[in-house]
Order: C-alpha cells, then structure tokens, then sequence
C-alpha cells in the first residue's frame, strides 16, 4: 500500500499533499515506471479521506503525464518520468517542516527588525485602494529606473528636515531596500583588486556585496563612537569608505563631529568616496538626532537610507542619493538590474 503523510493542520489542501507527494516519489524514482498505484477507493480508505481527493489527484498526474490508467486493469506510474539528481530540498517533506517550524509568538533573536506588529496596516491599505483606483494607467506601465519623481521630490524635502542631506531630487534613485543601494554602488564603484575600508564589525551580508566584485576589504576598529577615524591607512588609495555613522552597526555608536571631518579630509586627501549607510537613525533612545555625512560634503559622499526600520523589510523599499557625476551611470546599472523599484508601492509610500 502507498503510505502518504497527511497532515490536516497545514494551510495545504489535501489534494495538493497527495498530488505533491506521488509526483515526488515519480520524480525521485522510488515509485518506477510500470508500478501499480492502489484504486482510488482502497488510497481513499487507507488515508482516510475523501475519494473524490484521491480523483482528482490523480487526475492531475495524470494530465501532467506522471500515471497512465489502462482501462480495466487501474493506474500505473508512467514511463520517462524518473528525473536524476530531483533536488530533495523541494520535497513537500521539508515544505512540511518548515511551515510547521513558523510560529507567530517565536522569539525572533535576529536584530535590526522593527516592530512588525506596529505597521500602520490600516493607513496602507487605505492609500493602496486610493492609489491602485485612481492613478492614471500610464503609472502601471514601465518608469524611469530612477523612481517616481513624487516620492523622490518628497524624499528631498524629508531628508534635509530630518537628516540634513543636502540633494536635489534628481540625485536620487529609489532601491528595492539599502541592499540593492550597495549592490549598486559596488558595480558603479569597484573592481577587481580595488580597496574598499569597512568597520570592523559590520554584518557578512556587506562584505560579501563588496567582495563579490573582487575588491578587498580593509577593516578599521570600531569603538563606542564608531569607526577610529585615527586608523585610516595613507597608503591604500580605497575606492570609497563604508561607514554606518549615526548609528554603527552592530556596535550602536554615533560618530563623533571631529571624527566626520576627519573622514570628509581623508577622501579629499586620497580621492575616494564616502559611502554613508543611515539604515535607521530615525530610532534613538535619546538626545537629538546626528546630522548625516552627506550634509558635509555632497560632493564625496554616497548616503544611502531605507525604509525596512521604520516601516518594514518586507516593502523592499531604499534609496541611494548620488553626486552628480555618478547619477547617469547609477541609473542605468539599476535599468539593468531590476528596470525599477515597483512604482505603485512608491505612489503610496
Ligand atoms: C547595516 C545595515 N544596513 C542596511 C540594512 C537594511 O537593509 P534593507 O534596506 O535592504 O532591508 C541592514 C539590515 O539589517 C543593515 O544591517
């Protein structure tokens, strides 16, 4: 008798489970071309469901070329339909698993995700049904890579009030999250063999971005304030410097004034770039907020912001605000990269 799990707690309809599973024993070869699948009455009473989910599961395999029933003597696993080297990770075994393994009310211990039961839900879903009824239809067609021109004017406005940037609205091109803004700044910026200086710690995730070009990595000690500014080596000549400054991740510290100029005087003196992360300064526990970087000297500095903290990852929404002379070439690496960020997402937000 064939044995398949079925499990009634799971958002899986149960036409689906057997479906899935008998697809995979095809695929994987432990069910072989030629074996006879039980009737459908005698799987129905083993498994104990209905025999109209055993029907039309197997009807599927069979309009998918998986079973061939032959009239009179039942229904048998097709021939052709074995795939070497099936991947087991797709199986609905570990499908199973790892729906079972998301609980709601598990401690989530990864840091720098925001108060998700916090997201104005009902003030989203209010400008969605606005934006997606009554936008003129040419916003559902291809943009330009850069963005809605209506969040990046808004963006200006927001970024100098709050932060201080310094940048006019076509300096800004709208990213899916700050990761894709440094995604984009290493094809616009690096290559092989070239130096980029990080704090030491910062996350895996952007080492790898700026690795992956075949840039290395020269790290400088960071203290409670940040980056020791003191550290900057003379004789590296770095494409840029990648700095978290407001609020340096994953140590927490603002960098001091005296240590911002230091840096802005380090890339004057050898011709690099500052690439500023401003991931979350909106939350501080206390005191005013730090200025940005970039308001030092929009001329060197790269600033890149999101919005995963303070509304959620799951938008996907950042941006990256350029000087001038890399505005052209950062646009069209996004063109080719995603074309562009989702433009009714940026309509609401
Ligand atoms: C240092 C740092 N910058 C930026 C981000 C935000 O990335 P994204 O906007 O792609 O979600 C994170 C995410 O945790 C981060 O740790």
């Amino acid at each position: 008798m064939l044995w398949i799990p079925i499990d009634r707690s799971l958002d899986i309809p149960l036409i689906k489970q057997v479906y899935q599973q008998i697809r995979e024993r095809i695929l994987n070869g432990q069910l072989k071309s030629d074996e006879k699948l039980p009737s459908t009455r005698e799987l129905s009473s083993e498994l104990k469901v209905s025999r109209n989910v055993i029907l039309e599961a197997y009807d599927q395999l069979l309009a998918e070329g998986f079973l061939v029933s032959r009239r009179g003597s039942g229904t048998f696993v097709a021939a052709g339909a074995f795939l070497e080297q099936h991947k087991k990770a797709s199986s609905l075994h570990s499908f199973i698993r790892d729906e079972k393994d998301k609980k709601d009310d598990d401690i989530n211990f990864r840091s720098g995700i925001p108060a998700l039961d916090l997201f104005p839900r009902k003030t989203w879903a209010k400008l969605s049904y606005t934006i997606w009824s009554e936008t003129s239809s040419s916003a559902f067609g291809y943009d330009f890579p850069e963005g809605r021109p209506e969040l990046r004017q808004v963006l200006s406005h927001y970024l100098l009030k709050t932060r201080g940037v310094d940048c006019h609205p076509d300096q800004i091109v709208i990213t899916s999250g700050a990761t894709q803004a440094m995604t984009l700044v290493s094809k616009l910026l690096l290559s092989l063999n070239d130096t980029v200086i990080m704090e030491d710690p910062i996350t895996n995730d952007i080492q790898t971005i700026f690795k992956t070009t075949g840039a290395h990595l020269y790290p400088i000690p960071v203290d409670e304030y940040g980056m020791k500014t003191s550290y900057l080596p003379l004789n590296k000549n770095p494409r840029f410097v990648f700095v978290t400054p407001s609020h340096q991740f994953p140590l927490g510290g603002a960098l001091p004034i005296q240590r911002r100029i230091q840096l802005i005087h380090y890339s004057r003196k050898t011709n690099c770039y500052l690439v500023e992360d401003d991931y979350d300064s909106e939350f501080r526990y206390e005191g005013p907020p730090v200025s940005s970087l970039q308001g030092l000297d929009p001329e060197r500095v790269l600033y890149i912001g999101s919005f995963s903290k303070i509304l959620s990852p799951a938008l996907r929404m950042g941006y990256l605000i350029l000087p001038l002379q890399l505005i052209e070439q950062c646009r069209k690496l996004k063109w080719f990269s995603d074309l562009h960020t989702p433009s009714l997402d940026q309509l609401i937000l």
